[in-house]
């Protein structure tokens, strides 16, 4: 497995890959690899990906000055190691300095899906998310790129940036992978103490019960309060346009954003 560490050193490898003819897939993480992160790397292999490139970058663009960007967890050895048992090709591991040059002043804003749901929450996140992706399809040259749908909206925006920006590229969408008892699967989950766990799985339970019928949008916010989070939203969209949808009826997503203590969660359903 290749370890690239400079942005021009792994642009000229992929570069000669692509030209040799290879497929290439780009699997993009902030890294603390976890099961979900690993579903992502098996899709690419399941694709017959030739190279499966896994960037491994926290992107200080991204984060809101209040947001937890000095500690979000980070262990590169681990990362490593999972990333190898997974079957990845190469991995990136770059420094913000290498990154974002001094006086970056490139960045890109997806302006229609990007405005709700954790977009009006996070302001500027998404153009932070924009920016950083669209570098790693410039670095990576992709035939393809993995998302999880645990991020629906930023899956969402990313693809109405390639379709807007022409990128080369499809974008894959895997499936949420969930803890045994249901819990979405995220690096965040590690700043949750057990009790704080174990409300967390209210989210999971209370989508479930919507999409089987037996909880109505308003019962899904307050069974997450009764459960001692603090809703940020509980919104059912169009699952393509991200258009407020008066009802969770087929081709709607319900998403909800909760804090369990500071921890900010999310997950999300299609319906
Ligand atoms: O979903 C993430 O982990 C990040 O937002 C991404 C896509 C790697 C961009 O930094």
């Amino acid at each position: 497995m290749k370890i690239f560490r400079e942005p021009a050193k792994l642009q000229k490898w992929c570069r000669a890959q692509k030209r040799a003819g290879k497929k290439i897939a780009l699997v993009p993480t902030m890294g603390y690899l976890h099961e979900g992160h690993i579903s992502l790397i098996t899709e690419a292999k399941r694709r017959k990906a030739d190279e499966i490139v896994v960037s491994v970058f926290v992107n200080p663009v991204q984060f809101g000055p209040n947001e937890d960007y000095a500690k979000y967890p980070r262990d590169e050895k681990a990362d490593l190691a999972k990333c190898r048992a997974a079957g990845a090709t190469a991995v990136f591991f770059p420094t913000p300095a290498n990154m974002y040059l001094e006086h970056h002043s490139v960045y890109i804003n997806e302006e229609d899906l990007s405005k709700g749901l954790c977009g009006a929450r996070r302001p500027g996140h998404f153009r932070g998310v924009c920016t950083v992706v669209a570098k790693l399809f410039n670095l990576a040259h992709p035939d393809f790129a993995v998302f999880g749908q645990k991020d629906y909206q930023q899956a969402q925006v990313i693809k109405r940036m390639v379709r807007d920006l022409n990128f080369d590229l499809d974008i894959v969408l895997a499936p949420i992978v969930r803890e045994p008892s249901g819990l979405a699967r995220s690096s965040r989950n590690t700043y949750l103490s057990p009790d704080e766990k174990a409300s967390a799985l209210v989210l999971s339970r209370s989508l479930k019960s919507l999409k089987a019928g037996k909880l109505s949008l308003s019962g899904v916010a307050k069974a997450i309060e009764k459960a001692g989070l603090k809703v940020d939203y509980v919104e059912c969209v169009d699952a393509e346009t991200l258009q407020p949808a008066k009802k969770a009826v087929p081709g709607t997503c319900v998403l909800v954003a909760a804090y369990a203590g500071k921890t900010r969660l999310i997950d999300n359903i299609l319906i």
